[in-house]
């Protein structure tokens, strides 16, 4: 089977404002797998933070609310916010059949603020970089960096750059639990600050093609940018457990702070 080459008319700046894509690859970004790991990588953020509940916490973006559901059953305050309604709708329900209290905020991450309000901040899953303009992601850190209380932690979680160039893989492909075929085509762009996901699924003979893009983070980068929006104390790891990252690393894990001085 041919896999068609996403042409550049196809590669949207804005893919994430698209519900659509949104609703379309659910199932793959909120696998089975992803969501029975989120209670380990709860306790992962928690010892990274060294922080222990019952905390205020900011998750943003939250999707389906797989960690924000972790920290209501530690007994945590929390904000999930998201610009998809649909994810939204999905994470009150099962947070509602939890008997969870969460305040749930349909919001762009480059708008939302709540002044002083946060413990703890998380963005995880590779949910930073999606805009074409460096400065909106500064926007985001500033939005964290004001929304957290002085002494307060952020934790961010992504595909970090160094990683993507050692295990770099053009296209591939995967079955999924319902039989769903996933092709992924992949392609670096502007001096290796920019991926660009083609997912094609194939479900029963029907074709759904998504496009997903994100500005590459170094290590170096981030914490240019985390200081760069006032961020200090910052330390890098290869994974949320907190290995290196060096060449085994696996993910690229931020733990940044505001200073207890901050005004
Ligand atoms: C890869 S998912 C990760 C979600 C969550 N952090 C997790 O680990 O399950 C990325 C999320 O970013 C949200 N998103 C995309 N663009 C956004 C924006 N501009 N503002 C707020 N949320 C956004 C999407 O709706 C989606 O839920």
């Amino acid at each position: 089977m041919g896999v068609e080459t996403m042409n550049a008319d196809e590669r949207t700046s804005d893919w994430y404002e698209q519900d659509s894509l949104w609703e379309g690859t659910a199932q793959i970004i909120f696998s089975r797998e992803a969501l029975e790991n989120a209670p380990q990588q709860v306790a992962q953020v928690l010892s990274l933070a060294d922080l222990e509940p019952p905390l205020r916490v900011l998750d943003m973006p939250c999707g389906v609310g797989r960690h924000t559901l972790e920290f209501v059953r530690l007994g945590c305050a929390v904000t999930g916010v998201d610009r998809t309604a649909f994810y939204l709708k999905e994470a009150r329900a099962t947070v509602q059949a939890a008997e969870g209290e969460v305040e749930w905020i349909e919001a762009d991450m480059r708008a939302f603020q709540q002044p002083g309000a946060f413990d703890l901040a998380i963005n995880l899953f590779t949910s930073f970089g999606y805009f074409e303009d460096r400065n909106d992601d500064l926007k985001v850190l500033d939005n964290f960096y004001t929304s957290l209380r002085p002494g307060g932690v952020l934790v961010m979680d992504m595909m970090g750059k160094e990683i993507v160039a050692r295990i770099f893989i053009p296209r591939d492909w995967d079955t999924l639990d319902d039989g769903t075929l996933l092709l992924r085509e992949r392609s670096i762009h502007q001096d290796w600050t920019w991926i660009e996901n083609c997912w094609i699924l194939i479900t029963n003979g029907n074709q759904r093609k998504f496009a997903l893009a994100h500005r590459l983070y170094g290590a170096s980068d981030l914490k240019n940018i985390l200081v760069q929006a006032g961020f200090t104390g910052i330390r890098i790891y290869g994974s949320l457990s907190g290995t290196p990252y060096d060449q085994t690393a696996q993910r690229l894990v931020a733990v940044a702070h505001k200073s207890e001085s901050a005004g």
